[in-house]
């Protein structure tokens, strides 16, 4: 009778009927659910990656653009760069979604990644003024639903954490130019640094790359503590490395973690029980594995 009861909440939600939604175990999903119903707005909490989960992956089949790509593409950039930055792709893009390589086998190749490109970046001496117009020019596109998720959350002072090992300064232009950087979210990223003159110089702080969020997550604890009474989370990401966004909370009692499958599908970062490769999956990954995973291509 009780399990009657609890599928029922599930079917209420039309949104879990999709056959697009994957769960690896409905009856848990439904458990965190109810919980966080039951806490209401003011014990949740929202920490999400951005590039690929809160912008679109593709539309019409075309590949949207990173925030990274945003200025890859922008007219700021010499053509020379530009395919220097493409080849880094082409070369460490494989190795981020690569399902039979773990987390720590990645790592090291992220860093030499982000350190390349950024690296690149710098010697365009980018000007901060000529942002705004870069990203009003860009193919970015959020995905369907922004607003009213992020108005929503807004209404009823529910934390946003936005974790994304993409560039904050676009990240910050893009919400402000979709008009939902609401005073409700918290944004932390790779943010660049300027001289004087408003050139680029270098980036602030330490490197947030797809694989160490875990490490970002823990520099931020601050931030965590002061909202210990948050104790319902919603996880948002598409990246492995994502699950670990949560790790600096300091008091979880339910949290549901989302993953958007963009890429790979067949990739065993599905669930605990993936489709091939399990056995690749190290102990630490299979703990940190998704309750429900959205495989649309999201257009
Ligand atoms: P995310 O953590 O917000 O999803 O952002 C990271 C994405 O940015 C990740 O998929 C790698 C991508 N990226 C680029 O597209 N170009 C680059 O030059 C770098 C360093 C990363
Ligand atoms: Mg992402």
């Amino acid at each position: 009778k009780r399990a009657g009861k609890k599928t029922k909440i599930i079917e209420m939600m039309p949104q879990f009927e999709k056959p697009t939604v994957h769960m690896r175990d409905p009856e848990r999903v439904e458990q965190i659910i109810c919980g966080l119903i039951k806490g209401g707005a003011s014990k949740l909490q929202v920490i999400t990656d951005f590039d690929m989960t809160i912008s679109k992956f593709a539309v019409n089949g075309k590949r949207c653009p990173t925030l990274h790509n945003v200025i890859d593409n922008c007219k700021l950039v010499t053509e020379e760069c530009r395919q220097k930055l493409l080849q880094l792709k082409h070369k460490y893009y494989p190795i981020e979604i690569d399902p039979h390589l773990s987390m720590e086998e990645k790592y090291p190749f992220m860093v030499e990644w982000y350190f390349k490109s950024h690296s690149l970046l710098v010697e365009q001496r980018l000007e901060k003024h000529k942002l705004p117009e870069v990203v009003r020019e860009s193919d970015l596109v959020l995905r369907d639903g922004y607003e009213q998720f992020f108005d929503r959350l807004h209404q009823h002072n529910v934390p946003v954490f936005i974790f994304s090992a993409g560039l904050g300064d676009v990240l910050e232009e893009v919400i402000s130019q979709a008009r939902v950087y609401h005073p409700n979210m918290k944004v932390v990223s790779n943010f660049m640094d300027f001289d004087d003159k408003g050139v680029l110089k270098g980036f602030k702080g330490e490197l947030i790359h797809v694989y160490n969020k875990h490490e970002g997550a823990l520099r931020n604890t601050d931030y965590f503590k002061q909202l210990r009474d948050y104790s319902n989370i919603i996880l948002l990401g598409d990246s492995l490395g994502d699950l670990t966004m949560a790790d600096g909370a300091p008091n979880v009692e339910n949290m549901l973690k989302v993953g958007f499958l963009n890429d790979k599908l067949e990739a065993p970062c599905l669930f605990s029980k993936p489709v091939t490769g399990g056995q690749l999956l190290s102990e630490r990954e299979r703990n940190l594995t998704r309750d429900a995973c959205v495989s649309e291509m999201w257009t």
